[in-house]
């Protein structure tokens, strides 16, 4: 069983904030963002009476289907973001795309934004983070800033000249997501190899990029990929979840499993002190996962992180329903500087299977099946449009026994998206 960290750690600035904005001493949690992930809050934030109020991007955006207090305003609308923030006492995020000087600006201006944008930069921008990475000494894929397509073949070389494969991953530092904006490329040491169409876009990605360029990073052949999900308050309190195995099929989380088979103690322990040293160093106020890849090599085996995430994630949505303390919950209580919450498993294994979006608008339909076949199946749906891959929803099967768990999640998972009818 992987290890589970609760810890307190001394901060010489304790910060509760003083609800102002809610009914009865109760505060306001503003988040920035409709989607799945502030939808995920209101159970959690209705059980604990606080008040969630969204920015979302349109009327019918996942969260404001379910959020009474849901205006409509662009996250990158100075405008909008301090005019919803006014009605809020924390602000927090369900994605990472607001700009950073219009957070600098809100918290210059006394808004409690949490994470704060010093924190958010490395969630914003994947070259930042690969630069703090590599300051604090922490263990990631060998990697490059690129501006021309000769700095990837040149990269590409150095790669095979010590002794790597010459696969090269460009990524674009800022705005990707589920794969978006990573290009995995096979280009040969020197030579301007890859398929012509990755060349082509490698290219015009290159000649869009702003000063900055783009992430160029060693393709890393992992034997499995990892996340480690920690919380941390103001205070600077943390928490640690087991760390889970996650599988992404095209750039897209398909499963998580929690905890992480047959995870080695000690690399376990290493992962999460990765994670809880990261969450420290950066500032990080309210949940952060951190993706990382498993790799052996002369029989050890170690882990590189790939990328972080400063808010409740994907690879945490398990422990709604595995866990003594949500994701969701454990955010709330990180972002208002509450004490956090217990965060080990209920069940040896918990299975989470993302419903994708497949050929059947109906997803309803399937209920009936798929709730009279499996009572122990908890299905959450995201009141979002299906459309082709699109993450709709997820199903997650705690039990004693993995593959019984993860058969049932699977199947419960195709039968809703309908790849499967019996
Ligand atoms: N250096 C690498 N070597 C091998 N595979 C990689 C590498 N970088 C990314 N990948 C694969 O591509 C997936 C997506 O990459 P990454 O997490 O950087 O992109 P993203 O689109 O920002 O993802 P997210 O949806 O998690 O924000 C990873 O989960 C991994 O499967
Ligand atoms: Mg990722």
């Amino acid at each position: 069983m992987a290890t589970v960290t609760l810890r307190i750690v001394p901060s010489p600035t304790p910060s509760p904030p003083v609800p102002v904005h809610g009914v009865n001493g109760f505060p306001v949690v503003g988040v920035v963002g409709g989607g799945q992930l502030a939808r995920m809050m209101q159970p959690a934030a209705i059980e604990l009476g606080v008040r969630l109020r969204v920015l979302a991007e349109s009327p019918d955006a996942s969260a404001a289907q379910v959020v009474p207090d849901s205006p409509v305003g662009d996250h990158r609308d100075p405008v909008a973001v301090s005019g919803f923030a006014a009605g809020c006492d924390v602000l927090t995020f369900d994605h990472e795309h607001v700009p950073g000087p219009l957070l600098e600006k809100l918290v210059a201006d006394g808004v409690a934004v949490r994470p704060g944008p010093d924190a958010l930069r490395h969630a914003q921008d994947k070259l930042v983070m690969r630069r703090r990475l590599t300051e604090l000494g922490l263990p990631c894929p060998r990697w490059r800033e690129v501006h021309t397509w000769d700095d990837v073949t040149a990269f590409a070389a150095e790669l095979s000249a010590a002794g790597g494969s010459g696969q090269v991953v460009l990524k674009t530092p800022r705005g990707g997501y589920d794969g978006k904006g990573v290009l995995v490329l096979s280009v040969a040491a020197g030579a301007a190899g890859g398929s012509a169409d990755d060349v082509e876009t490698a290219q015009r990605w290159l000649a869009a990029a702003d000063a900055d360029g783009l992430l160029a990073e060693e393709r890393v052949a992992f034997d499995r990929e990892l996340a480690v999900l920690v919380a941390r308050s103001p205070s600077g309190q943390a928490a640690a979840w087991p760390v889970a195995e996650s599988t992404q099929v095209d750039g897209v989380c398909r499963e998580v499993v929690a905890p992480a088979p047959n995870l080695d103690e000690e690399l376990a322990a290493r992962a999460t002190e990765i994670g809880l040293t990261l969450a420290g160093e950066l500032g990080v106020v309210g949940v952060l996962a951190v993706e990382m890849f498993q790799v052996s090599a002369h029989g050890e085996t170690r882990v590189l992180v790939n990328e972080l995430a400063m808010r409740p994630h994907n690879s945490g949505h398990w422990t709604m329903d595995g866990a003594v303390t949500s994701q969701f919950e454990q955010h709330l209580r990180a972002v208002l500087d509450l004490p956090l919450g217990d965060p080990r498993p209920c069940a040896t294994w918990s299975v989470m299977v993302n419903v994708l979006g497949g050929d059947h608008p109906d997803l309803y339909r399937s209920y009936l099946h798929v709730m009279a076949r499996d009572p122990g199946v908890k299905v959450h749906m995201y009141g979002k449009d299906v459309r082709p891959g699109r993450k709709v929803g997820h199903v997650t099967v705690s039990g004693g026994d993995l593959d019984d768990c993860l058969s049932r999640a699977r199947h419960a998972a195709d039968f809703i998206r309908g790849v499967i009818d019996e």
